[in-house]
């Protein structure tokens, strides 16, 4: 068989567009001024910025205003949280889920050093949040629920809108990582109550190094940066101009993708990969089948070890995970896979692929036989038998 090049780690990261790439290019060189210089170079790049900020907003029906720059989801999920937590010292307790992102979880760890109380939702065996416990924990102290709205591991949709009411009723804020669902899902802030929400350009074929935070006016957060007071003075730092611009044109991209047919092509033949690696012996879907992003599969494949899977299918050409890319070196199995159940060696041999286009037949039918060649080898030398 020849080998092929294909990339099902789109959860990770994608490319930047061409279109997103071209959009971007002038602003570091010919455009390169700084966005707070008040003569032409200066005010070029404020415009452009001021686009963006459009743009950006545009996909989830926010205001303009209501979208800070940052460096991408990490710093939006630090500033949702810490900045919120340092603007209202008043209430110190958090409730956010098990399968949440690094991002955020050690976020909640910094705070509970810090004298705050957090409490850790679980999820059912197929990765939805217990809304039941999450209102039982809600208390008068209770400041923030944080609960992401697309796992990056699995894929599963959480009910935000059911989870943006109950913090509604009860006065407390609401803030969900969309870093996963920005741009691929439909959001509508004017529909939704949630009053913060992280966003990232690299998981949209936007550039590395930059995201935003979605603050729904009214909300105060206290920057967690000390400097020019640039973003309304949420996120001091010379604004990165040209990341900026790429996140805007990745998010008017994403909008026509949302309302056209790329998306249900990518999840017609996600379906069909999926079908193809049920058939296999020995496997089991992680997460949800129906509340899922059209481009992820997570599966387990019992008595292998999925970093072994990962590296032999790398040798093939393909490029996939066995949970997300920052706990892929920790060689610890996934806080996410735990907390649906698995055992420590089912979690073990999880697989994730995520899709950053729709497969031809051919790829479909490449990387099936790829894993069940892969996995019945890795059977035959596995310790776990
Ligand atoms: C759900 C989620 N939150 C936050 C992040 C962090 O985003 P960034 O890489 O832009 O810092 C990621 C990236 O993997 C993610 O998947």
């Amino acid at each position: 068989m020849k080998t092929k090049k294909i990339y099902l780690d789109a959860a990770a990261t994608t490319p930047v567009a061409r279109e997103v790439l071209d959009a971007m290019l002038p602003y570091f060189s010919e455009r390169f001024g700084n966005a707070s210089s008040l003569h032409a170079f200066g005010r070029e790049a404020r415009e452009a910025i001021e686009k963006a900020r459009e743009k950006v907003a545009g996909v989830i029906n926010a205001k303009p205003e209501e979208i800070v720059f940052t460096s991408g989801g990490t710093e939006a999920d630090n500033l949702a949280i810490e900045g919120l937590a340092l603007a209202h010292p008043d209430k110190k307790h958090i409730i956010t889920s098990a399968i949440e992102h690094p991002a955020v979880l050690e976020t909640c760890k910094t705070l509970e050093k810090q004298g705050y109380d957090v409490s850790y939702i679980p999820v059912d065996s197929e990765g939805i949040v217990d809304l039941d416990r999450l209102e039982q924990e809600i208390r008068d102290e209770t400041l923030l629920v944080s609960i992401m709205h697309i796992n990056n591991e699995i894929g599963t949709i959480q009910p935000i809108k059911k989870i943006a009411k109950i913090c509604q009723e009860h006065g407390i804020y609401f803030h969900t990582d969309a870093v996963q669902s920005f741009g691929k899902l439909k959001l509508d802030m004017k529909k939704i109550k949630v009053d913060l929400l992280s966003i990232s350009a690299h998981k949209l074929f936007g550039p590395k190094g930059v995201g935003a935070l979605y603050v729904r006016n009214g909300v105060k957060l206290k920057a967690l940066l000390s400097g020019g007071g640039h973003e309304q003075g949420l996120r001091s730092g010379t604004e990165n101009t040209a990341g900026i611009v790429g996140l805007g044109k990745a998010s008017e991209i994403a909008v026509k993708k949302i309302s056209g047919n790329e998306y249900k092509n990518i999840e017609k033949t996600r379906n069909k990969l999926l079908e193809r690696l049920l058939e296999i012996q020995g496997v089991r879907l992680n997460g949800s089948k129906e509340k899922r992003i059209f481009n992820n599969i997570n599966v387990s494949f019992q008595g292998i070890e999925g970093e072994a899977l990962v590296l032999m299918l790398d040798k093939k050409g393909i490029a996939c995970s066995t949970g997300s890319a920052c706990s892929s070196h920790k060689l610890e199995p996934s806080h996410v896979l735990l907390a649906l159940g698995l055992s420590e060696l089912e979690a073990h041999g999880s697989l994730r692929l995520t899709l950053a286009y729709p497969l031809t037949e051919d790829e479909i039918e490449y990387v099936t036989s790829a894993i069940e060649e892969s996995v019945r080898k890795l059977r035959r030398i596995s310790p776990f038998k």
